[in-house]
């Protein structure tokens, strides 16, 4: 590795960052899933279940959509099922965002029910804002984190609008917007429409994600996923020009995957081929570098700005201008934003940018 490596490399992850699009589940490490499992183990010897390590093995991070979405339903679900292990893994995934140099949060996660362990969907919320609220009381940490709502493309609408339900209900402790993710080739978009738009009549951002997989990113879905008016999209991958004329006319604030895309072979190609590069020089909607799922593609934000700074020529000025354009979509309130705004202005007098 050449030195310019190295410090670029110290420089992002360094640089103050924003995190908006980190689904729970989906960050949270093998280490951590895998002392999970040995606690598990010696509690319960005749528990049937594999160790992590052998499950997703070390290394492995091309998961495509065939074999993503089991990995949860099949394994991390039953793995990840009781007050403690909630606790265990939210706690690791924050000290690791913060560990990143992430300065503000939005993690994202779909309330679920164990019926196992008796917990409920409201339990499972109560869990994760416990164990956020308990991590920032700790006088040496200064990341802020806040919570969204996931809606699965499979839920009925009743188990949507129960989720939403939830998100206004815990509005008072820090859920700030729901999103609309699972399985890109699953479920009926259009049953939505109701739940989002309660959603934001209850003053919660919205997020969707959208045209992931080639098959189901018709205009005729897109259309309806924008009707519903989100104020972020994720992963935008197979717009067709009509679509991309939309959305950059609205200026929507982007979510971009890069690692995830790459290496679930999302796209074509690799990292130089990423449809960051069209939005970059079109200049029209903010970018937002995200992670998705750091604990399955090993890819930490740091690295995300890394990855833009080698395979697009950005500059450590423009590094830290993406970072900084995060700060407007973000869901929490003015307050917050002034406090990013002021960090990141200090950092980068600081820095000599
Ligand atoms: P959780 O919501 O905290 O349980 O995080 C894992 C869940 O997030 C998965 O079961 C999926 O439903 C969802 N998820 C994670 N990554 C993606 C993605 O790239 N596209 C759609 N859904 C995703
Ligand atoms: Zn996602």
């Amino acid at each position: 590795m050449s030195v310019n490596m190295e410090e670029l490399e110290v420089f992002c992850k360094q640089l103050p960052k924003i995190e908006l699009h980190a689904h729970l589940s989906g960050s949270i490490t093998r280490e951590c899933l895998h002392e999970i499992y040995k606690k598990r183990k010696e509690a319960e010897p005749s528990i049937e279940l594999e160790d992590p390590m052998i499950v997703i093995p070390p290394g492995k991070v091309d998961y495509d959509l065939e074999t993503f979405f089991p990995l949860f339903s099949k394994y991390i679900y039953q793995l990840c099922n009781d007050v403690q292990s909630v606790r265990y893994s939210t706690k690791r995934v924050l000290q690791d965002f913060e560990a990143d140099g992430v300065a503000y949060l939005e993690l994202r996660t779909t309330p679920r029910e164990f019926k196992e362990t008796g917990m409920s969907k409201e339990q499972y919320v109560e869990t994760v804002l416990e164990s956020i609220e308990q991590y920032e009381k700790d006088a040496s940490t200064s990341m802020k984190t806040v919570l969204l709502l996931s809606v699965d493309r499979r839920d009925s609408f009743q188990k949507a609008l129960e989720c939403i339900d939830l998100a206004i209900r815990y509005k008072y402790r820090g859920v700030v917007g729901v999103d609309l993710c699972g399985d890109p080739m699953k479920g009926d978009v259009t049953i939505f429409r109701e739940v989002f738009s309660k959603a934001q009549e209850n003053g919660l951002g919205v997020t969707l994600h959208f045209a992931e997989a080639a098959k189901t990113s018709n205009d005729e879905e897109l259309l309806v996923l924008l009707s519903f008016k989100p104020d972020r999209i994720g992963h935008v991958i197979h717009v067709s020009d009509a679509i991309r004329a939309k959305i950059s006319r609205r200026k929507l604030a982007l979510e971009l995957c890069i690692s995830c895309n790459v290496h679930a072979k999302m796209i074509t190609g690799s990292f130089q081929d990423h449809h960051f590069r069209d939005w970059w020089v079109e200049k029209q909607c903010p970018l937002i570098l995200c992670t998705d799922d750091v604990g399955v593609f090993c890819s930490p934000l740091s690295n995300e700005y890394t990855i833009v700074a080698q395979h697009f020529g950005l500059t450590r000025l423009q590094l830290w201008e993406l970072s900084f354009q995060t700060i407007s979509p973000i869901f929490s309130g003015e307050e917050e934003k002034i406090r990013l705004r002021n960090l990141m202005l200090s950092w980068r007098e600081g820095n000599k940018l």
